[in-house]
């Protein structure tokens, strides 16, 4: 359909019907602190809450990337939509009549609306109509199933509004057209009815089955998953895609499990409609389902929207089907997990069994256990790859080997690297000390070879080295125009001991320090800026080979005048930024020492090790709480940021 041109009227209208915290909540975490909501600025990798939205000024804006908009321009963003799209869909939710600019297009789109409309209208008479026939005469066996087969209380099935389809072949036929008189279109577009394949007339789809409804995230039945009370098959019979309903990109039982999931900052995700029921029913409710195909990226990223820590566990089945549902999982967000972007754990249940069967026998914090050790997905796949050879074996043994290499190629992150190359060594080897040397070289090899050619490219963070080297410029830079504040750019990095990192950097800083040995040494006061610049620059000139790369810190170009106009700011943000690559630096070396000590002979050093690494984490946690503080100082500048600031500072004290 085009797009039709809106009316200035239904526009504004919109406008002052839309709720921005209401629009906002279907794609964020809100939190409401103080007058204002905050969360995770879905625009940008948020690692806490900068993203503010503001009900009364019906505006949002990110504290750390900048992005700010109303709740148009926000679903714009995140939808990559169209306005007159938007405003149509908003429009649509907040009833505000539509008028277009043309007649005919204004006809068309009520209709599309109403037709949608209809839809969720006879969807929802429908889920109503199984379950009041689960509770009839007809719905005799299968009111038993649920309760004593199943174990499901009364509770549990009004609450995920389960029913029963009766078995005739036009019972639900006869209730909405007969009865309630509903378009046979209208019906047959719901996906509830199904015109037969000679003759004419429609035939209901689903008969003597189970039914359980599926819900969009405002809870509004948009489909049905139908189980047989028997071994009939399909043993599932679901709702065809509708106008209504995307598999893809629906999640079954999201509606009931989002605020859990906000809360455990934790998902769960299961194969069956029954273990999330079973699930539900035992007290854990941040369970969803994915809806008997495989996981799509824009479910996870759905997912994603309620877990700050983005912590998803795949709990799969057992089985070959279930376990390589999980790797078919795996493989649509391995480019998320291997980016760090969700902490990916896989839960098998012992024995092969689904959640459903497991709750039978076990109790939910028997389940929780289970949930707290279930490992990470690359120590799962690992773990996957060597169940399957055996390693004593050579061709298996190489095959398992190119398998891991392949694996680990992948990993974006040095120090994991090192880390699962070692210990794959360890278990490749099996106990033979001295061939585990050897195959860490190996594989330590291969890997390398592996991120040469592969498509490991992309996971180079080009970035992190420019960053440091931008910071470490700018600190010189300052030092070398502003006399004033080179007392102030002296003691910081005293204080917090650091050095600068690229060579020539170094270099220079090794001139202004003999310089300055030498000029304390004279009994003259300091060099005023012009005299520090021209001595170094008169230094240099004995270096040819370091000039080209120093010289450009002698000039000052635009954003080092902008710099210099919010010297503290900019001094504040670089020492930080220097100091959390130090951090970093440390906290790998003792991972590596840690990874090397034999704890059970030296458990004193490995605390030590522990400790060391879990401070410097602090410490980097702290700078990054710091930072966004300077871009917050920084942006407070802008006077209507201020304000927002203002509110945000109050409300998180
Ligand atoms: P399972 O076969 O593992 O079902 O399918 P289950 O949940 O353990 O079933 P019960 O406990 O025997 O009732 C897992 C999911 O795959 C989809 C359904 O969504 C089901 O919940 N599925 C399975 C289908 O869509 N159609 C089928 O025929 C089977
Ligand atoms: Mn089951």
């Amino acid at each position: 359909m085009d797009i039709p041109r809106l009316h200035p009227d239904t526009i504004e209208q919109v406008k002052q019907r839309v709720d921005i915290v209401d629009v906002i909540s279907d794609h964020v975490v809100l939190r409401k602190r103080g007058k204002d909501f905050t969360g995770l600025c879905p625009f940008h990798d948020d690692k806490s809450p900068s993203f503010s939205v503001s009900p009364t000024k019906q505006f949002y804006y990110c504290f750390s990337c900048g992005v700010g908009g109303n709740a148009i321009t926000f679903l714009m963003e995140t939808g990559k939509r169209s306005f007159a799209d938007v405003v149509l869909d908003l429009a649509k939710r907040y009833q505000v009549p539509i008028q277009t600019l043309e007649p005919a297009q204004r006809q068309e789109l009520q209709r599309q609306i109403s037709l949608r409309e209809q839809l969720y209208d006879v969807l929802a008479l429908t889920a109503r109509f199984y379950e009041h026939a689960l509770q009839q005469s007809q719905g005799e066996a299968a009111l038993p199933y649920l309760r004593d087969k199943r174990q499901l209380s009364q509770e549990t099935i009004q609450q995920f509004q389960l029913g029963y389809a009766p078995a005739g072949w036009q019972t639900l036929y006869g209730y909405l057209i007969e009865q309630k008189r509903y378009p046979v279109e209208l019906v047959e577009k719901a996906g509830l009815i199904v015109p037969r394949q000679e003759g004419r007339g429609h035939y209901d789809r689903f008969r003597d089955r189970l039914m359980i409804p599926i819900h969009d995230l405002q809870g509004r039945v948009i489909g049905f998953g139908g189980r047989s009370l028997g071994d009939e098959q399909p043993k599932y019979l679901n709702s065809p895609e509708t106008e209504l309903f995307d598999k893809g990109k629906t999640l079954f039982a999201l509606d009931k499990a989002r605020t859990a999931i906000a809360k455990h900052d934790r998902v769960i995700i299961v194969e069956g409609y029954f273990d999330v029921i079973a699930l539900h029913a035992a007290g854990i409710t941040n369970v969803v389902a994915s809806l008997g195909t495989a996981l799509s990226v824009t479910q996870i990223r759905q997912l994603l929207r309620y877990t700050e820590s983005k912590q998803i566990v795949l709990n799969f089945d057992a089985d070959a089907a279930g376990t390589k549902a999980a790797e078919r999982a795996i493989g649509e967000i391995a480019d998320l997990a291997y980016q760090g972007e969700v902490q990916l754990r896989i839960l098998t249940i012992p024995q092969g069994k689904d959640p459903d069967e497991f709750l039978k026998t076990h109790s939910a914090a028997d389940y929780q256990a289970l949930l707290d050790n279930a490992p990470l997905w690359l120590d799962w796949q690992i773990q996957q790859i060597l169940a399957d050879s055996d390693l004593h074996q050579a061709d298996q043994f190489q095959q398992g080997t190119q398998e891991i290499v392949k694996l680990l190629g992948n990993l974006p992150n040095a120090t994991l690297r090192t880390h699962y190359i070692h210990y794959c060594a360890e278990i490749l080897s099996q106990g033979n000390a001295r061939l585990a040397v050897q195959l860490e070289s190996d594989l330590r090899t291969q890997v390398r070879g592996q991120r040469w050619h592969g498509r490991s490219q992309k996971w180079q963070r080009p970035g992190d080295r420019t960053l440091l080297e931008e910071s470490e410029a700018q600190l010189l830079r300052l030092y070398l125009h502003l006399s004033e504040y080179r007392t102030l750019i002296m003691q910081s990095l005293e204080e917090r001991d650091l050095d600068f990192s690229f060579a020539h950097h170094r270099f220079l800083w090794q001139q202004i320090l003999e310089l300055k040995d030498a000029d304390n040494q004279a009994p003259s006061p300091s060099p005023q800026p012009a005299d520090l610049l021209s001595q170094l620059r008169d230094r240099c000139t004995e270096f040819p080979d370091k000039q080209a790369q120093i010289y450009p810190l002698f000039q000052l170009d635009e954003k080092a005048k902008r710099d210099i106009l919010r010297a503290p700011l900019v001094i504040r943000a670089a020492i930080a930024g220097m100091e959390r690559v130090m951090c970093d630096k440390r906290r790998r070396h003792f991972l590596d020492l840690w990874k090397q000590t034999d704890c059970a002979n030296a458990p004193e050093l490995c605390q030590y090790y522990q400790q060391q690494i879990y401070a410097e984490n602090q410490r980097i946690a702290d700078l990054d709480q710091q930072q966004r503080q300077v871009t917050l100082d920084d942006l407070a500048q802008i006077p209507w940021v201020g304000e927002f600031k203002d509110a945000l500072e109050r409300s998180q004290s």
